[in-house]
């Protein structure tokens, strides 16, 4: 099993929407089976929440499914469980590092990274700017490289 998190800080917008998008993309490439795919927050604040109003409504427009998604934080087990440990932002990034420990394995990586040309290296937080649409724009981009760069990496 290949396993992916995505995390950002309260885990109702940024992440949860890349959680269900990326999950989509390993569905429609078949690879469902191969893949645990969840997301989490550096934060507590909105654990046991369903994602931000916002996120449900613009995977709802794209067709996408947003079904048992709730906020949880994460933790240093997550990161000795997961292969692909994927920030939303450069404060995640740093955050993770941080609660990472010796037996840590997975790659840590900021999620634009996979977009070598993106001029736009943090996903910007809707949960102050308010424009969805944007995040979403951005995560499909990444995911799509994200999922190239994992089936090379593992299923070639
Ligand atoms: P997210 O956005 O990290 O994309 O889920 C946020 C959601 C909640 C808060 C901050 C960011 N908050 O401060 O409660």
């Amino acid at each position: 099993m290949i396993k992916v998190l995505f995390v950002c800080l309260g885990n109702i917008c940024r992440s949860p929407m890349a959680e269900a998008i990326f999950r989509q993309k390993v569905k429609e490439a078949g690879l469902e089976d191969k893949f645990s795919i969840d997301s989490a927050g550096t934060g507590n604040w909105h654990i046991g929440n369903r994602p931000h109003e916002g996120t449900l409504q613009i995977l709802k427009d794209k067709n996408i499914d947003s079904a048992n998604i709730t906020a949880r934080q994460v933790s240093s087990e997550d990161l000795k469980e997961f292969d692909y440990i994927i920030a939303m932002d450069a404060e995640n990034l740093g955050n993770l590092h941080r609660i990472k420990g010796r037996e840590a394995s997975g790659e840590i990586r900021r999620l634009l990274d996979f977009i070598p040309e993106s001029e736009v290296v943090d996903v910007p937080d809707p949960y102050f700017t308010g424009n969805f649409e944007e995040v979403y724009d951005l995560v499909e981009e990444a995911c799509n490289e994200l999922l190239t760069y994992i089936r090379k990496k593992e299923l070639q």
